[in-house]
């Protein structure tokens, strides 16, 4: 049997996150021979996760510049990744999400005629500037595919909507629930001394949109919070940018119950999840990840492509609002109904066996054998 040639894209840390488990699963299969290709849109995020998933990339194009722009980012990917497209013509290129490494991805893929799947697609909030530049990544990389593997039936509607044809779209849940459970099953260490006597706030931060300003009152928010609230200790993994570092550690870097600290490995950033009593948020995989650990979140954006647990009443948009951000998070501090409504354990993107799904549909559809169900 000639094996299918399958080119799998990780580009920055949440793609590593939610690529692992499908490059495991795929690596397994007779019938696939994988490629793994790091962009390294992020370097050390990057590596931290494919460490932990013990995945080593076989082509690294260690595209990552400190702060890089997006023309100049975008400009790189294509460029490198014509080349090793050109030279790998793979059978199909898989990537996920809505990074700048997965709309290039998809753009080559598109202008080489190498048939491109989509993981994690279908998301939306039909506003171009937030997530910026993500909602048009995404656009582009779903109108690219020629399979999208949505975690829900609200992301298919997405696309449906969109006049994608449906016999293209997979409702097969989100890859970041194997991942999770995963990593979740064992309990690690955290390596880092919280009192225990204290509540737990969980924080990360760092999108493009909130720059400036809006990152500038979250941080103020998070400083009035800790102060009005003495059995409360913050841990905050700060992210690389240094739009976001060097404004954290300006307003936050002094206060004796914050703890700022370079961004976690995966296993430990999951045993601080299932350690939190709150979690404020701008990312898009906590958002997915914490309601399935039972912990509530405050999603610091004024918009998300996640509806699904904002529904289930599990998350909440507080935006980038200083005293909106206190308010709220006091609420679920003072108020154990409140908080006991958002701390239920539901995990609407996913049940842990995504990848499985995708690898059938992909063995099917390339003809290497029945798909199983
Ligand atoms: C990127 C993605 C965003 C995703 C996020 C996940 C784009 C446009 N943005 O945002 O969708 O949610 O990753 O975290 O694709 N840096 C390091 N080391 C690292 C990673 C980043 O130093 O390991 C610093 C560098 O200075 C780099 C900067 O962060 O230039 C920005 O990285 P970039 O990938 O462009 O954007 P993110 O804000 O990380
Ligand atoms: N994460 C991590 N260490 C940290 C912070 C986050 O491993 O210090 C994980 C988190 O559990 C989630 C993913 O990184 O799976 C989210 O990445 P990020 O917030 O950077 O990107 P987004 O999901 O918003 O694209």
């Amino acid at each position: 049997m000639e094996k299918k040639h399958i080119v799998c894209i990780v580009g920055t840390r949440p793609e590593g996150i939610k690529m692992a488990p499908l490059i495991q699963a795929l690596k397994r299969e007779p019938w696939a021979r994988v490629t793994v290709l790091a962009t390294a849109q992020h370097r050390e995020l990057l590596d931290q996760v494919l460490e932990l998933f013990g995945i080593r990339p076989d082509i690294d194009l260690d595209i990552m510049r400190a702060n890089q722009t997006l023309p100049e980012l975008t400009a790189r990917l294509i460029t490198t990744l014509d080349v090793k497209f050109t030279e790998l013509r793979p059978d199909v290129v898989l990537a996920q999400g809505d990074t700048t490494t997965v709309m290039t991805a998809a753009l080559v893929a598109f202008y080489l005629r190498i048939p491109f799947g989509h993981v994690e697609a279908g998301l939306r909030t039909h506003d171009m500037d937030n997530p910026f530049p993500e909602e048009m990544n995404r656009l582009v990389a779903g109108h690219l595919a020629r399979w999208h593997f949505v975690p829900t039936q609200r992301s298919r509607q997405n696309l449906l909507r969109e006049g994608i044809d449906e016999q293209a779209i997979h409702v097969t849940g989100n890859t970041v629930i194997d991942a999770l459970l995963d990593v979740a099953a064992t309990d690690r260490p955290l390596d880092i001394p919280l009192d225990p006597t204290r509540r737990l706030i969980l924080v990360t931060a760092h999108r493009r949109e909130n720059f400036g300003e809006p990152f500038r009152a979250v941080c103020r928010a998070i400083r009035v919070l800790v102060d009005r609230h003495a059995d409360i200790e913050v841990l905050y993994p700060v992210h690389p940018n240094p739009n976001v570092s060097n404004v954290a550690h300006e307003l936050l870097g002094d206060h004796p119950r914050i703890r700022l600290c370079s961004p976690l490995d995966y296993a430990p950033f999951v045993e601080a999840q299932k350690r939190a009593y709150l979690i404020l948020t701008d990312s898009g995989g906590v958002q997915e990840e914490a309601p399935a650990l039972g912990k509530p979140v405050l999603v610091m954006r004024s918009e998300t492509e996640r509806p699904e647990a904002v529904d289930e009443g599990v998350v909440s948009l507080v935006g980038t609002d200083e005293f909106r951000i206190v308010e709220e998070a006091s609420r679920l501090l003072n108020d154990a109904a409140a908080y006991g409504n958002m701390a239920r354990g539901v995990s609407p993107y996913g049940d842990g066996h995504a990848s499985r799904r995708i690898v059938a549909i992909l063995r099917d559809a390339l003809g290497t054998g029945a798909a199983a169900k």
